[in-house]
């Protein structure tokens, strides 16, 4: 079994209680939420009220990928608006241990994302002090954009760091995700996979959902 975090990016903001309450009914474990700030990255989502109305439809775990620049700076809003995962992204922290301590002290589990330009050795010092690392598998900003395949090598190498130093981080893996790219990144050694377009998107959506959750590694 995977984990399914979908990522409402990619939801109809319109309907966005309906959406929910389909991931409700699913079996995907988390629900994706992505901040943009229009600096780090080159577009503009939702901010915390989004997020706290989302925590009011929903007792899925809530995975926050703040694609924003000094996101140390809302640690207690995070926190505040009931979320159990707060992601920083490398790029976007100079004191990206403090900010992994802040997160854990403010009772949530501590994730680091990498761009896909940024290598795996990147959180090597830290590994054993965070309970995820997500590995972009596309430039962040858009929904719906192409896997990008250097991820698959990434996951490899993150696995590897993760058993060498005892790191019980889980790896998932935003971007580009469907049935296809999925299958080889269980293969790769990712626990939890994003999917935005594929879920939201699909004819089926709980049906795209039981796909991914329902992927082992095929060897
Ligand atoms: C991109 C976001 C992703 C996005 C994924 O910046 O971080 O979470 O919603 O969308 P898909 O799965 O469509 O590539
Ligand atoms: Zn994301």
């Amino acid at each position: 079994m995977t984990c399914v975090s979908p990522s409402i990016l990619s939801a109809d903001f319109g309907c966005l209680g309906r959406d929910i309450e389909m991931i409700n009914r699913s079996e995907a474990e988390m629900v994706h939420i992505d901040v943009m700030d229009g600096v780090f990255v080159p577009n503009i989502s939702i901010g915390f009220p989004v997020i706290d109305a989302v925590r009011s439809l929903t007792s899925k775990i809530l995975d926050v990928h703040l694609m924003i620049v000094q996101p140390q700076n809302y640690v207690s809003r995070v926190r505040d608006c009931g979320a159990e995962i707060m992601n920083v992204h490398v790029e976007a922290c100079t004191h990206l241990h403090r900010t992994i301590q802040q997160i854990k002290a403010a009772g949530m589990k501590a994730a680091v994302t990498l761009n896909p330009a940024t290598p795996v050795v990147m959180v090597e010092d830290v590994i054993a002090d965070v309970d995820m690392v997500l590995l972009m598998s596309v430039n962040p900003g858009f929904g719906g954009q192409s896997f990008i395949p250097v991820t698959l090598k990434k996951t490899r190498q993150l696995r590897e760091l993760i058993a060498q130093s005892g790191s019980s981080a889980r790896i998932e893996i935003d971007g580009g995700v469907n049935a296809e790219t999925g299958q080889a990144l269980v293969d790769a050694g990712a626990d939890i996979l994003v999917a935005g377009n594929y879920v939201f998107k699909a004819p089926d959506p709980l049906a795209a959902i039981s796909t991914l959750h329902n992927l082992t590694p095929s060897k």
